[in-house]
């Protein structure tokens, strides 16, 4: 992870969330109650509607056996489990069991009601990523759109959604990650240290600097051959990335070994 740092030493700025902080988690969990309000409106935004496409990606690239049980953990708003359940729809298999996993009650408090809305049937449930409420060998795939690079300790929390599959089960991350032409990382560095936060500070009145926190936790999020490496480490084989829009998201998929 420090080595990112060292790459990009101009993409960290002052925010109030200290990674090494064994206290992150509170910080985190109250800086997106904070934005729960605005996060979807401001997501669409910020990323042009990609948004929606990667989780859309994601979900195409996972195999979901019929029946299958899935978790999405660091849920936030439900997007990425509503992701899961529309790609269900669209293969007219027999529907998955979707269960959606957060620790900000607030984040989920907007999830629900748009669930109901389409009548998904996900069960929507408070829980740290970092001690899932589950027994192990349970799911057919673990999902996270966007969050682990929030937990305080990544792999650790790829460990235990790991233990939460059943053998053979799928891992699936899409996460933001650092582009590698000399010209996008500009680009990108200028958009999401100059742009991203002043239009995020003045759209969510975020006290906690939601959107500052957001090119801080991009910059020290491991690459994705060091994602790769740590979810082999932590049980997973055949891991596999693709990166969407010029490098700058990436979907890592990888099988629970037997
Ligand atoms: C950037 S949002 C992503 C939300 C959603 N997955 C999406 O695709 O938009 C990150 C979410 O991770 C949650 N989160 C961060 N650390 C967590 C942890 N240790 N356990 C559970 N949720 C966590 C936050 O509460 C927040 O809702």
């Amino acid at each position: 992870m420090s080595q990112l740092t060292e790459q990009e030493p101009g993409l960290l700025r002052e925010s109030s969330v200290d990674y090494r902080d064994p206290e992150k988690g509170r910080a985190v969990r109250t800086m997106f109650a904070g934005i729960a309000h605005c996060y979807d409106r401001l997501n669409h935004i910020l990323s042009f509607n990609r948004d929606k496409a990667w989780r859309r990606i994601a979900v195409k690239m996972t195999t979901v056996p019929a029946g299958a049980r899935i978790l999405d953990v660091c849920c936030g708003t439900g997007d990425m489990a509503l992701a899961y359940y529309a790609g269900g729809i669209k293969s007219g298999g027999q529907p998955a069991t979707i269960s959606g996993a957060d620790f900000t009650p607030e984040m989920l408090a907007i999830a629900r009601p748009k669930s109901e809305r389409v009548r998904a049937g996900i069960a929507w449930l408070a829980a740290d990523t970092l001690q899932l409420p589950f027994p192990s060998n349970h799911f057919d795939v673990c999902s996270v759109a966007f969050g682990i690079r929030n937990v305080q300790d990544v792999s650790a929390g790829i460990a235990e959604m790991t233990r939460v599959l059943k053998p053979g089960g799928q891992v699936v991350i899409l996460e933001f990650t650092q582009p590698k032409g000399r010209l996008m990382q500009r680009l990108c560095r200028w958009y999401l240290t100059r742009m991203l936060p002043r239009i995020g500070h003045v759209l969510s009145r975020s006290k906690e600097k939601a959107y500052s926190y957001l090119p801080d936790s991009i910059a020290l999020f491991p690459g994705p051959d060091e994602l790769k490496a740590i979810m082999e480490a932590r049980g997973l084989k055949d891991v596999r990335f693709r990166l969407l829009t010029f490098g700058l998201v990436s979907v890592h998929i990888g099988t629970k070994r037997s």
